[in-house]
């Protein structure tokens, strides 16, 4: 009995640590459940384990699992990504794209998706374990833009996906800096530049400042 308990403590404790999710079934799940492949409009079978975390000012960094709900405040600073639990070619390269699903309300997302991220050139770089740090060496198509919900809005789904990096990439022109950020549509963004579905992915929750609530 005891010992049960010590084992599920040790078992809660380590979800807190480490706090990413550690199966793609887990992550799939959590995508379904928060109906993202449908208003994405994304088959979402992912094949590897994308592992999301925001770097805080002081002490470390908010590591992500899928669906947690984050405080607006620990997301200002642009996420890191790794991979884990897949062997990929030396030279293999990815796009990492981040949408808010639900601007300005998810009762009524008329200005989704919101592009706030979207860059190419990641590849991987051992890091800890099986674990792969994704790094990339270039500017990003669209910067890191921090989650800011407006105030009375129900917390949005902010999802970020993983691509396999086609040849050609960087020489497509649909979208550039320039682009607005709103109507986006990452599935069709994805299949006019020959994405395919997404590898990998995760997401946050966000809602307004509390302050502003
Ligand atoms: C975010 O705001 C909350 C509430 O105001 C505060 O307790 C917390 O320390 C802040 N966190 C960061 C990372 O600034
Ligand atoms: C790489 O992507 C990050 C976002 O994760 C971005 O802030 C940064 O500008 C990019 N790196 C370079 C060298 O442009
Ligand atoms: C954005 O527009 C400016 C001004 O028209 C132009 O100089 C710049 O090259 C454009 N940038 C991109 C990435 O298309
Ligand atoms: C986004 O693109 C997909 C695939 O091209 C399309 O089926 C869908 O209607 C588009 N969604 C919106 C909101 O325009």
């Amino acid at each position: 009995m005891q010992y049960k308990i010590l084992l599920s403590t040790l078992a809660l404790l380590a979800s807190c640590t480490v706090g990413q999710d550690t199966s793609l079934a887990t992550v799939k799940n959590a995508f379904n459940t928060a109906n993202i492949p449908t208003d994405a409009q994304i088959n979402f079978n992912p094949s590897v384990l994308l592992e999301v975390a925001f770097p805080q000012a002081a002490g470390r960094p908010v590591q992500v699992h899928a669906g947690i709900q984050l405080p607006r405040n620990a997301t200002a600073i642009p996420p890191t990504f790794s991979v884990r639990d897949r062997a990929f070619l030396p030279r293999q390269e990815f796009v990492v794209a981040m949408v808010d699903l639900d601007a300005p309300t998810p009762q009524t997302p008329t200005s989704a998706q919101i592009r706030h991220f979207l860059g190419g050139n990641f590849h991987t770089v051992p890091s800890l374990g099986d674990q792969e740090r994704l790094v990339n060496e270039t500017q990003a198509i669209s910067n890191f833009l921090q989650p800011t919900p407006p105030a009375g809005s129900d917390p949005h789904r902010y999802v970020f996906l993983l691509f396999e990096q086609p040849n050609g990439f960087n020489q497509q022109t649909l979208v550039t800096g320039n682009t607005s950020i709103a109507n986006f549509n990452i599935s069709s963004f994805a299949s006019e530049v020959g994405l395919g579905n997404p590898i990998g992915g995760s997401f946050i929750l966000v809602g307004p400042d509390p302050t502003t609530a």
